[in-house]
């Protein structure tokens, strides 16, 4: 299992449209965050959907550590590993 890349040690506020599908990328590589660019072709991590549900903004977990993916948890906060 190939570990996801801390793309940011904040999250990303996107404004999502009701109805619309976005793809978050969970490997940390891509150079599009916080979604997929398909540079997670290298690992065996896949990107995660997110179907807004309603048009508001929403909190994309950048440093791909989050318990609520796509979204951030807080878990940011907490120190990366050395
Ligand atoms: Fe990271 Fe696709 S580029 S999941
Ligand atoms: Fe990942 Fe907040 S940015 S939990």
């Amino acid at each position: 299992m190939t570990a996801p890349v801390r793309a940011s040690d904040t999250p990303f506020a996107v404004d999502v449209q009701q109805g619309k599908d976005y793809w978050w990328c969970a490997c940390g590589r891509s150079a599009n965050q916080p979604f997929c660019d398909g540079s997670h072709k290298v690992t065996d991590i896949t990107p995660i959907k997110y179907s807004a549900t309603e048009s508001k903004t929403v909190w994309f977990c950048g440093c791909k550590a989050s318990g609520n993916k796509p979204l951030c948890d807080g878990t940011h906060k907490k120190a990366p590993a050395p």
